[in-house]
């Protein structure tokens, strides 16, 4: 099904926002969620990933083509995990992380607290308070599926990366071989949320559910570069981590 930022909107019934937060947009109903989430984000991520996320998340930024004296922009930062790998990774370079969940900020700061080079804002990342071409590269992990349309957010994310940088987007894939995209289905529709009602999240939201249903309206890898193409990105390359389920863009502005 071609990206089709409408059909965000079903996802407030599909996964039952509604239910639990009581919010008048996406945005709202996604912020409340990850405010809710927050404390048991990363717990939650080591059963996504089978305990391998920071592993992933160093490979993918030793990947990006990051200069000495750098400063790069973490969109969605989060708990922080994408902002402290590049800050002990790339210790000269800056790093600033935006976020519009207060919970989700508060547990980055913890995470990177002592380090300097880290700083963050909380805002929305479709409407970023800085000028054009502020940062030499930025970076979205797992945050694109989150915005209503992520059109806006591609040529906002554009807009304040300065010529010759670089912009990469970390995100879930579609497994290329037939055998492990139904295991995959499998663990990440029916076992995972079950899991996720069980053990994390009872009475409340099940964050488990989240994942795969948003998956549902989520672009495929070629997609996905196709809609960087269409926000004016260059050289977009695709890598690969667990056979495609998890994808990596790189591309040059
Ligand atoms: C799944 S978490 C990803 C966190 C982190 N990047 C990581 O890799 O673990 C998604 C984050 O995106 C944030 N978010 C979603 N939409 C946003 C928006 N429009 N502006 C700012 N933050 C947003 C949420 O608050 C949440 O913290």
């Amino acid at each position: 099904m071609p990206y089709d930022p409408k059909n965000k909107l079903r996802l407030i019934k599909d996964v039952e926002f509604s239910t639990h937060f009581k919010a008048e947009t996406w945005e709202d109903y996604n912020r409340q969620f990850f405010n809710q989430l927050a404390k048991k984000y990363d717990a939650t991520n080591v059963l996504h990933s089978f305990g391998t996320k920071h592993r992933m998340d160093r490979a993918a930024v030793a990947r990006l083509p990051i200069k000495p004296g750098s400063t790069i922009l973490d969109l969605c930062t989060g708990s922080g995990d994408i902002a402290l790998a590049i800050a002990t990774q790339f210790p000269d370079c800056k790093v600033v992380g935006v976020d519009y969940s207060e919970n989700m900020l508060e547990l980055a700061a913890q995470k990177t607290a002592g380090l300097k080079s880290v700083s963050y804002q909380q805002g929305d990342v479709t409407r970023l308070p800085f000028p054009d071409g502020a940062f030499d590269g930025a970076i979205i992990s797992f945050g694109l599926r989150n915005l209503s349309d992520l059109r806006v957010g591609l040529r906002e994310f554009r807009r304040v990366i300065r010529p010759g940088g670089f912009f990469c987007n970390i995100d879930q894939g579609k497994p290329q071989n037939a055998l492990f995209r139904l295991a995959y289905k499998v663990y990440f529709y029916h076992i995972a949320p079950l899991i996720g009602k069980l053990v994390f999240h009872r009475g409340e939201f099940n964050s488990f559910r989240y994942l795969p249903e948003s998956n549902k309206y989520f672009p495929d890898q070629r997609e996905m570069e196709a809609l960087f193409v269409e926000a004016d990105f260059k050289n977009v390359k695709t890598y690969g981590f667990w056979m495609g389920a998890v994808a990596q863009q790189i591309a040059d502005v």
